[in-house]
């Protein structure tokens, strides 16, 4: 999830390019660099270089060392805005990357799954590759294709050919100056048409005060900018068709792919970065690999504890990892409370294993909690959405999720990939311990698979739940009931009620419900039920049962139901239709509408939805 930008006109590139990273920094702000192709001196020719400039940190750092050290004049150019995936935020992983020569420069936006292979085949032919980042790799690879012949067009669609991932890559060749050639696949690229210059952008918010004229290139397409000139083709060269339209935007809602909030459009990013979070997680084999994860096997294998912590939202997908690790892996699992951990004196030596989970890496409560673990010898694994944030620093391992940068106050997509993460750790530990479920991994693997386009079809039906949200403008409490994994939802989808709506909302495990909370319902109530899927056990019995006692009280039931679950029908005065998976992987989906729920409420309400009142998006504070 990072921006990118290209031009080539009359302009000079390095100002517009700039200005277009800053217009897209939003999308990340580990580090940012330009690169610009400078022609020969009589610019007769086709010789010249590639002269570039890049950063760790914010823009403003970049844009201090070009204001300190200009580049030259140039009209053709590229930039990038990190978000750190693969490796550190620092200067030397900041893209532009060159390639072998310095003759090509290349950014990127996504992940190279299968660079590692590619990365070793190069060093072997004497490649010095100075990043630990996928994208250099690609820059090698672009630049040897140039050096054979062929134009930097032809080069990028053969690279593409060999890429294995999501990618959207954007190159110059010092040696062809007016000419910025881009490819996307599975992450987003626009073309802004403008006259006698051209655009390129993660988004339109990157060329959006020069043009308002887009095009928005499909899968596997390689777009070839000049000055007077856009020509797409397949990744195999053949000429094809990317879809035209008008922006009429302003740039909030640019930045905002047109959304009203950064939290609507972090809902809807959801497929995409539940589908990057599962990329490059299997090795040619088949078998689970997990990169980051600096445990060896044999120090898996002594496990014999899982403690999580976490805060909020992060500690709702600790709870859910419960049972899923204890399914997977028959490792007994307690989730705690960071800020409670390490106030109780917990029982930890170097056979636990302590998962501290934080979209951030810099929530101050579980960053203690880290420490106080490690103190008593326990081995830590962070599960973090931000590459070199102080927790997987001061953890033994991570696993980094990859939904991006998430700008709305409230938890989403960060909480959607943490749950991909402790899938993928618990699978994980099953495969290395050999449990009787590690037979699972191949089966749960394409359930995970197939879960961005179950997403999509969730968030196909948004209206659905707006319309109710604007049905429950002037409600001041609503429950939220769920069983098993359902229950964590629920306690989830309480707490955005309550975060942006600013009304009562308590969840709760629907068992629970006639030991004491049963007393709140009275008539005209809402109820929001996760209704878990029907199997063999009896949780869909039981959870009907639930509904049954507190519609009998009068309560408005609105029943988030799978697919083909007919029994549900007499007992929900609202149904909302979920897309059939399996149980413990349910949250991925039913908390999809809670989202949308709380999101719209809010936008009815009238209240600021991405910087809800007394909240801050990194508490840092104990
Ligand atoms: C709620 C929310 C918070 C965070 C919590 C932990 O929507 O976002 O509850 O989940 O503050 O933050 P991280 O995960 O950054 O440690």
């Amino acid at each position: 999830m990072c921006g990118i930008v290209g031009y080539v006109g009359p302009r000079q590139a390095q100002d517009v390019v700039v200005e277009g990273l800053r217009r897209l920094e939003y999308r990340g702000y580990d580090s940012a660099g330009v690169a610009l192709v400078v022609p020969d001196a009589d610019g007769a020719g086709p010789g010249g270089r590639i002269a570039e400039a890049k950063k760790a940190g914010k823009l403003a750092n970049l844009e201090k060392h070009v204001a300190d050290a200009p580049l030259p004049p140039s009209h053709t150019g590229i930039g990038h805005t990190r978000w750190a995936t693969h490796g550190a935020p620092n200067d030397v992983n900041a893209h532009p990357h060159l390639g072998h020569e310095r003759r090509v420069a290349l950014v990127h936006n996504g992940i190279i799954e299968n660079f590692a292979e590619l990365r070793s085949r190069l060093e072997a032919d004497d490649h010095v590759l100075v990043s630990e980042t996928d994208t250099e790799v690609v820059a090698h690879l672009v630049e040897l294709q140039v050096q054979s012949g062929v134009d930097l067009t032809t080069a990028m669609q053969r690279v593409c050919q060999v890429l294995e991932g999501a990618f959207t890559l954007v190159a110059i060749d010092g040696q062809d100056p007016d000419r910025v050639v881009a490819a996307r696949r599975n992450s987003p690229l626009v073309v802004g048409v403008g006259e006698g210059e051209n655009f390129l952008g993660s988004d339109v918010a990157a060329f959006i005060e020069h043009t308002r004229e887009a095009l928005e290139l499909g899968q596997d397409q390689v777009v070839s900018i000049t000055r007077d000139g856009v020509e797409i083709t397949d990744f195999h060269g053949e000429p094809a068709e990317a879809q035209a339209y008008h922006v009429d935007w302003d740039l909030s809602a640019a930045e905002k792919d047109g959304h009203d909030w950064f939290m609507r459009k972090e809902i809807f990013e959801q497929p995409r970065a539940v589908a990057d979070s599962l990329l490059g997680r299997r090795s040619q084999s088949g078998l689970l690999q997990l990169d980051e994860m600096r445990l060896s096997d044999d120090e898996i294998r002594d496990i014999d504890k899982i403690i999580i912590i976490a805060c909020g939202t992060s500690f709702y997908a600790g709870m859910v990892a419960k049972y899923a690790i204890e399914h997977w892996t028959r490792i007994p699992v307690e989730v705690e409370l960071a800020s409670e951990f390490r106030y109780r004196d917990p029982i930890l030596d170097y056979s636990t294993l302590v998962v501290a989970i934080s979209q951030s890496g810099e929530t101050a409560d579980t960053l203690q909690a880290i420490r106080h673990a490690r103190t008593q010898r326990s081995k830590v694994l962070a599960i973090c959405n931000t590459n070199g944030s102080t927790i997987p620093r001061e953890s033994d391992a991570v696993i980094y999720t990859h939904a991006g940068p998430e700008i709305g106050v409230a938890s989403t997509k960060g909480f959607l990939t943490q749950l991909v993460a402790c899938y993928l750790l618990a699978l994980y530990v099953a495969q290395v311990k050999g449990t009787r479920y590690g037979d699972e991994v191949d089966e749960v693997m394409a359930q995970l698979e197939a879960i961005p386009e179950q997403i999509e079809t969730v968030l196909a039906g948004a209206q659905q739940i707006y319309d109710l949200a604007a049905e429950h403008v002037d409600t001041r409490s609503v429950l939220f009931l769920g069983r098993h994994a359902g229950y964590p939802v629920a306690l989830e989808g309480a707490l955005k009620l309550k975060e942006l709506a600013y009304i009562h909302a308590e969840g709760f495990a629907a068992g629970e419900l006639k030991h004491g909370p049963i007393a709140l319902v009275e008539p005209g109530l809402p109820i929001l039920c996760v209704v878990p899927p029907r199997g063999r056990d009896q949780l869909h019995e039981k959870m009907i049962s639930g509904i049954q006692e507190v519609r009998a009280r009068g309560a408005r039931t609105i029943c988030l139901a799978e697919e083909g679950d007919t029994k549900i029908e007499p007992y929900a005065d609202v149904l909302i239709r979920l897309p059939r998976v399996p149980v413990l992987l349910q949250p991925l989906v039913a908390t999809v509408p809670l989202q949308l729920f709380a999101c719209e409420l809010a936008t009815v309400m009238g209240h600021d939805v991405d910087q809800p009142r007394n909240l801050a998006k990194s508490v840092t504070v104990e």
